[in-house]
């Protein structure tokens, strides 16, 4: 504390409204607020404050002749120290009008300031021009979350969430937790362990989702579950994945897809007028095999143009003389209104190819020039109007007879393609200011693969998770065919990030079987990892499916962000670590001795 400034009790002094909530209207009234100062400036006979709390900024004037014991304790008033002013709320002179801030029509003359707490010198300003480095501010994240950003990214999560809450209830849903302590789900990362005390040298592992809770909820009769739940995988961390995250989690009995379709629907259509955003339904859908053709992805960005197969266009003999393949695509990408691509921009698109097996022919123009009457038929067919980038991807000549069968080698060859489509449109569309992000296009991705061949193991993976029912129609082929098995798995995408995904589940004993037999699961090591639910599903298990949505990736997409840090109050860094709390840390040898546990650091 300083010595110059004496802190006040809060007694029972009470906040007449929020600091943002001033307005015209509450002008000629007695008012108490309460709050941070953001601001002092002192103009000799006046001093001002910038007086801030979750609700915004107002104006705050002290007037040495009127109030010169107030106007000196004032002048000692630093950043981020906290008081309490009562005063009179005024019109402010025309002069003065703020029309930046809500409050810009008036201010509070002050008549008696109440000081509660000094504060250190905030290690960034929180002033909207201010931006600080992203582990500065999860170090003092309490500073952070001041920030009017961070209120309305927290407040915005928290409308999200309670409407989502409000449509489950209004459609017969009930919230039902699940437990964090439990045994491994298959969700494809590692799990995060806690070991047990009790019984030394065995662990619970927290849920990387609520899969088994949920299907057993079904089993136990509740028909319609739901829950915004925290979910725990060890994996590489990105932008858009934290080790903890939340899911809104779902599941219905009897259902058929189109049922939890129009559930899901609504329940975003709530969700995202909750942000303030209308947007329309049914969305749209493509099969997975449709989405990997025309997109090169399963995650489509439908805000960018498909890719058209233009090979058609070309003679044999123009394929050939531009070393071209001419038994797969030749893809055009077509990237609006962003023009042609400057030498300097072609060098950036550089190291996107080099990794490739692909050619790139970004100089459309130059393509023109040598083959006319071609440009102008692939023009024609990619849709290309003037102002548009237009670029060509296909496979070398040189690549001869590439790794895998023809499927296998398109479906590589649109994956490339769907990449540097994606790519080009981040670079060149955003930078044209072409790729809105609250241009919100949804939609369903449906009939993903049932397996994938994993090279590494050299067995077949789950492509989604192994309790996904297999099509009706492709159950004969599980063993003879497994490549080719489509599950009854969909996932919704919005604006090229997966935001859920899910499955009608296997619901006899038999299939889920034979299911973890094509994985390579013997009967007895099915039984050790799942046997409490291969048991479950024999006792009366109704037909039944759902899906998780990330409620952290959909927050961020609400909120214009690219990462979900952005969105979660206490986010981890891409090392997985709380800068704030120093999390994770080591624990006391008399911890471990508890638990009987002894570490070895890796050397
Ligand atoms: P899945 O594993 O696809 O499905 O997860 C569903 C959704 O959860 C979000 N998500 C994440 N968000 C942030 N950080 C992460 N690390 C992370 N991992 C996943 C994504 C994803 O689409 N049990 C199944 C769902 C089901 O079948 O009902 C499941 O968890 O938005």
């Amino acid at each position: 504390m300083t010595e110059t400034l004496q802190l006040d009790a809060l007694g029972d002094l009470q906040r007449t409204q929020y600091c943002g909530d001033l307005r015209l209207a509450h002008a000629g009234e007695q008012a108490v607020l309460m709050g941070w100062v953001q601001r002092r400036r002192d103009l000799g006979a006046l001093l001002f404050l910038d007086l801030r709390d979750r609700a915004g900024l107002c104006q705050v004037v002290i007037n040495r002749e009127a109030n010169p014991e107030l106007h000196a304790r004032a002048s000692h008033l630093r950043s981020e120290y906290v008081i309490a002013v009562s005063g009179q709320v005024v019109r402010r002179d025309p002069s003065t009008l703020n029309p930046n801030i809500g409050t810009g029509e008036v201010e509070l003359i002050a008549q008696r300031l109440y000081v509660l707490n000094d504060a250190r010198t905030p290690p960034f300003l929180l002033d909207a021009d201010t931006v600080a480095a992203e582990e500065t501010r999860l170090k003092y994240r309490y500073v952070d979350l001041r920030r009017p950003e961070m209120q309305r990214n927290l407040r915005l999560r928290h409308e999200v969430a309670a409407a989502v809450r409000r449509y489950f209830d209004g459609n017969g849903f009930l919230e039902i937790e699940t437990p964090f302590m439990t045994r491994s789900t298959p969700e494809g990362a590692r799990d995060y362990l806690v070991p047990s005390r009790v019984q030394p040298g065995t662990f619970y592992a927290l849920p990387q989702s609520p899969q088994l809770f949920k299907q057993i909820l079904m089993i136990g009769g509740c028909d319609r579950y739901f829950q915004i739940v925290r979910c725990f995988r060890d994996e590489d961390l990105r932008a858009d994945r934290q080790p903890e995250f939340t899911q809104i989690d779902v599941e219905m009995s009897f259902p058929t897809m189109e049922s939890i379709f129009a559930m899901v629907e609504g329940m975003l259509v709530a969700a995202f007028a909750a942000g303030g955003y209308r947007i329309t339904t049914p969305f749209p859908r493509l099969t997975w095999e449709a989405a990997m053709m025309a997109y090169g992805s399963d995650k489509p960005d439908l805000r960018l143009p498909a890719m058209v197969d233009v090979s058609s266009a070309f003679a044999p003999e123009e394929l050939e003389q531009l070393k071209l393949r001419a038994d797969l695509p030749l893809f055009a990408i077509r990237i609006p209104q962003v023009g042609d691509l400057s030498r300097r921009e072609r060098d950036e698109l550089r190291p996107l190819v080099a990794e490739r097996p692909v050619r790139l022919f970004e100089d459309f123009s130059r393509l023109a020039k040598a083959f006319p009457t071609t440009a102008a038929r692939v023009q024609e067919r990619s849709g290309a109007e003037a102002g548009d980038l237009l670029v060509l991807v296909g496979a070398p000549l040189e690549d001869g007879k590439a790794a895998g069968d023809a499927r296998r080698q398109r479906l590589a060859l649109c994956g490339h393609a769907g990449a540097l489509r994606l790519a080009l449109g981040q670079r060149f569309a955003e930078r044209h200011g072409r790729l809105d992000p609250k241009d919100f296009r949804l939609l369903w991705v449906t009939s993903f693969p049932m397996f994938e061949w994993d090279a590494e193991g050299q067995r077949w993976s789950a492509a989604h998770h192994p309790f996904t029912s297999p099509l009706d129609e492709d159950l004969g082929r599980l063993v003879s065919d497994p490549g080719a098995v489509k599950a009854k798995a969909y996932d919704i995408v919005l604006n090229g990030t997966e935001l859920g995904s899910g499955s009608i589940r296997i619901h006899q004993t038999e299939v889920q079987a034979a299911i973890f037999r094509q994985l390579g699961m013997s009967d007895a090591e099915a039984r050790q990892r799942f046997g409490f639910f291969l048991e479950a599903l024999q006792y009366g298990t109704p037909p039944h499916g759902g899906i998780a949505l990330g409620l952290d990736r959909l927050v961020m997409i609400l909120a214009g962000h690219t990462s979900i840090r952005e969105v979660i109050p206490f986010p981890k860094t891409a090392r997985a670590v709380d800068l704030m709390v120093e999390a994770p840390t080591e624990v006391s040898a008399v911890q471990l001795r508890d638990l009987g546990l002894q570490v070895r650091k890796p050397s």
